[in-house]
């Protein structure tokens, strides 16, 4: 006689979770097939969080089939990687903290699943501040920042709740978002205040089912940046709401304007905030997937029960690379204020140059930013009439200029496109030549009417 052991978890608690013993005897050699009530038969389905998962990004542009036009060199504005061109290396300082990681051997282990304590401390300390303090038991480190999203969302948010999510936006928060069972709402951004939020759209969508608010500033893909008072009036409504917010800060002190960026945390006497970064976007690292969450929280409103379900989050997939980890002290506190000060001038010498090559364009209305990498561009679709929307817009610009810019679509935004600005400057100038052509040779409209129908 045989005896197996199944172990089946049931109703468990998170703090204790209850696991049933199963001892199952099995007589004979064929006694396996006794227990069994069905005929075995393949049927293999992928899951039904698999189906829910989707990213618009990739179902949108793999519908655009369109190939470049073969005496073109392809220009891509497209992808949100400062590093592709290469005109943009990181710093020598963080290659080498990297190098001096490895070499010393000692980060070759698991380390705990929010991070060593060392590397935490290292964030907490540059991070923190007198308005809005914090310490290495605030900080988790994430595999990118893309993970810190999923598990601040993930300790939030229910199936069956809702998140409200800016419109446009980075699409990543409504993949996460529908995957998890939980519904999406898209407050809106208005381009003609520079992208502000419509505060008053914004509260009309809190309801009792509402887990939290996205905020995501500078904001990708438009490029802009909320000034202060702009920002204590989100706390303001998400106060009054007793609603927690969720601060996607990845692109945090890449402006243009020196002193302009504005950390929510700082500002917020009761809010609650997990405040998400990393290293990708301003030490120009995305590969090396570095990101925290940011746990703010002075009037104890998440309290224990947030950060546990944080932690235990954490606990499923290790996070960030040790190596990466070890590597943060230098990283953070050796790369000298000049490499940082560089990547902004960069981007923001692209920025004006697109911004003012651009504005001339019939049928084109950019909307100037003012940080991150990004910028908007409006089309008039009436003086385009051939085209059917910004899908198809780009997707010609593709084949006949093959200059190929995300269509705002992607962002839930028609009849805008999104330019990247990290591209080095003679490749802008030249997509922004071409996209110039492009536009005149298609326009449809009494001349200068543009001016008088959008606000450049
Ligand atoms: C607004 C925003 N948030 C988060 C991320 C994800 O960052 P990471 O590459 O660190 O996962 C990106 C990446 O482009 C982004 O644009």
């Amino acid at each position: 006689m045989q005896t197996d052991s199944y172990i089946i978890q049931v109703n468990g608690s998170a703090v204790h979770p209850k696991v049933l013993d199963v001892h199952v005897n099995i007589q004979g050699p064929n006694g396996l097939e006794k227990m069994k009530s069905r005929k075995p038969r393949w049927a293999i389905r992928a899951s039904e969080m698999s189906k829910k998962t989707f990213n618009p990004i990739r179902a949108i542009v793999d519908t655009m089939t369109a190939k470049p036009n073969p005496n073109k060199k392809m220009i891509a504005l497209s992808i949100g990687d400062p590093t592709v061109f290469g005109n943009l290396p990181t710093d020598e300082h963080v290659t080498r903290a990297m190098k001096e990681a490895i070499d010393s051997h000692k980060y070759n282990g698991y380390a705990p699943s929010i991070g060593y304590l060392s590397s935490r401390d290292v964030i907490a300390k540059y991070y923190t501040c007198p308005e809005a303090p914090l310490e290495a038991k605030d900080v988790i480190l994430t595999s990118g920042c893309s993970q810190a999203i999923e598990l601040a969302l993930s300790v939030l948010a229910n199936p069956g709740q809702n998140i409200l999510v800016p419109r446009p936006g980075f699409s990543l928060y409504k993949t996460l978002a529908l995957s998890l069972g939980v519904e999406v709402k898209l407050y809106n951004l208005l381009p003609e205040r520079s992208w502000e939020i419509d505060l008053k759209h914004m509260e009309s969508l809190v309801d009792d089912k509402t887990a939290g608010i996205i905020i995501n500033n500078p904001s990708n893909p438009c490029g802009s940046v909320f000034n202060k008072k702009h920002l204590q009036k989100i706390l303001s409504v998400a106060s009054r709401q007793c609603v927690p917010i969720l601060a996607d800060e990845i692109y945090g002190d890449m402006v243009f304007e020196e002193g302009m960026f504005q950390s929510l945390a700082p500002l917020s006497t009761n809010v609650p905030i997990l405040s998400c970064g990393g290293l990708a976007k301003r030490w120009l690292v995305p590969g090396w997937r570095m990101g925290w969450i940011l746990i703010h929280d002075r009037k104890n409103i998440f309290g224990k029960e947030i950060r546990e379900g944080l932690v235990r989050l954490s606990q499923r997939i290790l996070g960030p690379c040790t190596i990466v980890q070890g590597a943060l002290d230098h990283i953070i506190n050796r790369t000298p204020q000049d490499f940082y000060q560089n990547t902004i001038s960069f981007i923001k010498s692209n920025a004006d140059l697109c911004f003012t090559a651009l504005s001339s364009v019939p049928g084109l209305c950019p909307v100037q930013p003012a940080g991150a990498m990004y910028l908007m561009v409006g089309i008039d679709m009436e003086h385009f009439p051939e085209f059917e929307n910004d899908v198809d817009f780009t997707e010609r610009m593709i084949s006949e200029q093959s200059v190929f810019c995300l269509p705002a679509t992607c962002f839930e935004y028609p009849n805008y496109f999104r330019v990247v600005l990290t591209v080095p400057e003679e490749m802008m100038i030249e997509a922004c030549r071409r996209i110039r052509e492009f536009c005149e040779q298609h326009y449809q409209g009494g001349e200068g009417t543009q001016d008088l129908e959008c606000d450049k």
